[in-house]
């Protein structure tokens, strides 16, 4: 199943004249291979799409899961650069909030209304053997203010802290950049599987698996793609 949907995220830069594909992600298709994010199958419950923004550039796109509080997926073109890493400062979406309140309010009730449809740093506080793992990694993004706009508690997820320094790590650093040799734009969407445990008393998920699918472009043609899968308790990318 996981494989066959990793498959079909991968296969669909290969696949052209898609048709009444609706884009969802109206303000950022740009992030997505023709416009075209992953079909339906991906869906959870209660999903909210976010064009990540950050000032004023839209940066990278996420499909996010309300109830698990982690994203589904998130979908960025890969750009390695050399600006420096940021402090880490991690940032809330307050567009979340639903209804938007438009009087002013204490902190605490804007903390607790961001915490009910998203992660909060609070929820990743004290954690042993897990990391704050980002789905769209700065380390992938040229410049600052891209760099930067990675650090949203909506593109990580509770991700096993050996997987994250070392197997992860390595595919994010090692294999990507020679898989994206010669690419002319590489499109990637990482996304993770939701598993049956969570951290900060049940409210955010830990992911059972975590998968990468990219997609390079050469000049104008999709010349290759690939995937891959790591078990959330290993430290081992497939
Ligand atoms: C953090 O976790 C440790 C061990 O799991 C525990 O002893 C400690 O009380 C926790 N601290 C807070 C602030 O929750
Ligand atoms: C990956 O790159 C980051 C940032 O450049 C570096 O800190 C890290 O040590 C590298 N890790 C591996 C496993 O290559
Ligand atoms: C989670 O639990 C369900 C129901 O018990 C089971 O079918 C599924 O395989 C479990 N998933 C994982 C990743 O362990
Ligand atoms: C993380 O992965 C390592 C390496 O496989 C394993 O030993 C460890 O138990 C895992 N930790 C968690 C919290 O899953």
């Amino acid at each position: 199943m996981l494989w066959l949907l990793l498959l079909q995220v991968s296969a669909s830069c290969l696949w052209l004249g898609h048709s009444e594909v609706v884009t969802p992600f109206a303000s950022c298709p740009q992030f997505f291979y023709q416009g075209t994010p992953p079909n339906d199958a991906l869906m959870p419950n209660n999903p909210v799409r976010i064009c990540q923004r950050y000032r004023n550039q839209y940066r990278f796109a996420t499909l996010y899961d309300r109830n698990r509080r982690i994203p589904v997926y998130s979908a960025y073109i890969y750009q390695p650069g050399p600006s420096p890493e940021p402090p880490l400062r991690w940032f809330v979406e307050p567009q979340l909030i639903n209804p938007y309140p438009k009087d002013m309010k204490t902190e605490d009730f804007l903390i607790k209304q961001i915490g009910q449809n998203q992660a909060i740093n609070q929820d990743y506080k004290n954690l042993t053997g897990l990391d704050r793992g980002q789905l769209s990694p700065s380390s992938h993004q040229s410049d600052y203010d891209s760099k930067v706009a990675t650090f949203t508690l909506t593109n990580i997820m509770p991700q096993n802290s050996t997987l994250n320094q070392d197997a992860w790590q390595k595919y994010e650093n090692q294999t990507m950049q020679k898989q994206t040799k010669g690419c002319t734009t590489t499109y990637v969407i990482t996304g993770a599987v939701p598993g049956n445990k969570s951290i900060a008393k049940g409210r955010v998920n830990v992911p059972s698996y975590i998968w990468s699918a990219a997609c390079c472009v050469v000049g104008q043609n999709p010349t290759r793609t690939w995937a891959v899968v790591a078990k959330n308790d290993k430290n081992q990318v497939q």
